[in-house]
């Protein structure tokens, strides 16, 4: 069979996921699975870039992990795992480090934003994030990453230090290109809808949960905030109204013109009932796949396993030759007495 086109993406289990997480990237995922060989990650080490609570952390990453699963990713066909668990990405990440110029990391939308929303915690992991993120992709030797739009700077960043490598080391990476829905690629706030719907934000009405019940789902559908004017149409300048119609039409497939053309004149009341009950629909299997996988915490935990096994096999062998490329000497092969080290005193 010949060899199909290598997908990376990831996303952090830094809070409970939302419907953009699920446009940006989950949809798209699934959509790929069949075409591509697929390595999709849990990106708990980008998470602790702001303060974790240990113990949420742990239970997010199998929280994420179960909607990977619910949202219809095969972890049969495409390999699921956690970033942590491949210390190959946090080693890779220093070379490139030492190949990225302070100012490209400076420039980033993201770092700029985050900084300001976390003052008291602008450490040096939240500096690199980026340079991190461009590790995960060039170590699978992906050919594409489908994200949200608000990763497409950090993508540039990757391609630019993968060329980078490449001319100094001589070639070693494929250049990874990005994949950004037509549709979707950003969900605006319910509340607030010039501003991207983010699961951080303190305002619950602002933000669909994955796996919000009914009722969240009517009464954030009601509150959501729309622009003047009745006319149901997709236009920029209205975000409120563009941003719900784009939700329909990810809830039900149809197209924006069949959209327009049902609700028209109907009113704003009329189109967010129908919504809604889309809404309600398309993500009752969802939370109910859900829930089933994250009760079977072993079955999660043998599965993450198995993905850290495969996913390893190939972001060694990419270590390996960049090491070599880097001028290091072969490291020995160590054994270890097996005496287990305890931070336990007595
Ligand atoms: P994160 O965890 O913020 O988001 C994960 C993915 O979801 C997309 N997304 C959205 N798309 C549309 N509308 C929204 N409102 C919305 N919110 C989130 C994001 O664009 C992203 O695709 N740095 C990444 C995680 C990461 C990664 C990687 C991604 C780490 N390493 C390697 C790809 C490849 C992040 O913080 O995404």
């Amino acid at each position: 069979m010949a060899q199909r086109p290598v997908i990376l993406s990831g996303i952090q289990p830094s809070g409970k996921l939302t419907i953009g997480h699920y446009t940006g990237a989950l949809r798209n995922w699934v959509a790929l699975q069949d075409s591509h060989e697929c390595y999709f990650m849990i990106a708990d080490l980008h998470a602790i870039t702001v303060r974790q609570e240990p113990e949420q952390l742990r239970q997010r990453t199998l929280d994420t992990a179960a909607l990977y699963l619910a949202c219809g990713i095969d972890p049969q066909q495409s390999v699921l795992f956690v970033q942590s668990h491949v210390p190959e990405h946090t080693q890779l990440t220093w070379v490139l480090a030492c190949l990225t110029g302070m100012g490209e990391c400076q420039r980033m939308t993201q770092f700029k934003e985050k900084s300001l929303q976390h003052r008291h915690n602008v450490n040096v992991g939240l500096f690199a994030y980026p340079i991190l993120m461009a590790a995960d992709i060039l170590l699978y030797q992906a050919d594409l990453v489908p994200v949200g739009a608000d990763q497409k700077q950090h993508l540039e960043l990757t391609r630019n230090l993968a060329e980078r490598f490449n001319y100094y080391y001589g070639e070693t990476f494929r250049i990874p290109e990005p994949y950004i829905p037509p549709l979707g690629a950003k969900i605006m706030s319910l509340q607030e809808p010039t501003k991207k719907m983010s699961k951080s934000d303190p305002n619950e009405n602002a933000v669909l949960f994955l796996t919000d019940t009914p009722e969240d789902i009517q009464r954030k559908i009601r509150k959501a905030v729309t622009d003047s004017g009745r006319e149901i149409r997709y236009e920029e300048q209205r975000p409120g109204i563009a941003n719900l119609i784009v939700l329909y039409h990810v809830a039900t497939g149809k197209s924006i013109p069949e959209i327009e053309a049902e609700f028209g004149s109907a009113g704003y009341a009329t189109f967010k009932a129908a919504l809604a009950e889309a809404l309600i629909e398309f993500l009752r299997p969802i939370r109910e796949e859900y829930l089933r996988l994250r009760a079977a915490e072993d079955h999660l935990h043998n599965l993450l396993a198995e993905g850290a096994r495969r996913a390893r096999e190939r972001a060694a062998h990419t270590l390996q030759l960049v090491y070599e490329r880097v001028g290091f000497l072969k490291a020995p092969v160590l054994e270890f007495s097996g005496a287990v080290v305890s931070n336990q005193r007595g």
